[in-house]
């Protein structure tokens, strides 16, 4: 087995938010490398280019040296294959995420029968956060301060400044 294997972290992050930051956090404690691996949700419509979610998410992690954000686009279990790495993390924050979570789980390793998913669970003072509810406050003309790092605050704020 490769030891020096990287653990990845698969996300749209639109846009990342302190529960995303707090699992990758967590991931970075538990395994030597992580990537964090952006890409396009084909289910959603994305509020911040994959460019901008990289760079958001570049700039919120730079204190932690074991993590790289790369983007892939395709499947996610085609990526592990091609990055030599068999571990997905992903965060469960209630009951609710795990119907959606299993199934892609289970598909994942349909696809590609080496890869585990480890699912970490995040402070519980995130349980409740999700990047489309930080995006509807800022739209609304709330403030997402609490919510989010500095610099995903100053983006959504110039975001939704006119509406
Ligand atoms: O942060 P999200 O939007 O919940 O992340 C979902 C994501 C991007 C990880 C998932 O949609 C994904 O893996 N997309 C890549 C395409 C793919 O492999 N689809 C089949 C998943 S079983």
């Amino acid at each position: 087995m490769d030891r020096n294997f990287s653990a990845v972290y698969p996300g749209s992050f639109d846009p990342p938010t302190n529960g995303h930051l707090d699992i990758i956090t967590r991931a970075s404690n538990l395994f030597p490398n992580i990537i964090v691996a952006v890409t396009d949700n084909v289910n959603k419509r994305h509020t911040f280019t994959l460019q901008e979610r990289i760079d958001l998410l570049q700039k919120s992690t730079k204190h932690l040296k074991n993590v790289e954000i790369l983007s892939f686009s395709g499947l996610l279990a085609d990526y592990l294959k091609k990055i030599n790495s068999f571990v997905l993390i992903r965060g469960l924050r209630a009951l609710s995420d795990f119907e959606y979570e299993f199934q892609m789980a289970l598909m994942n390793r349909k696809l590609n029968k080496k890869i585990e998913t480890i699912f970490l669970t995040p402070d519980q003072s995130y349980t409740f956060l999700s990047s489309s509810m930080v995006k509807e406050i800022a739209m609304l003309g709330g403030s997402a301060k609490a919510f989010v790092p500095k610099c995903v605050e100053v983006e959504l704020k110039k975001r939704f400044r006119n509406r």
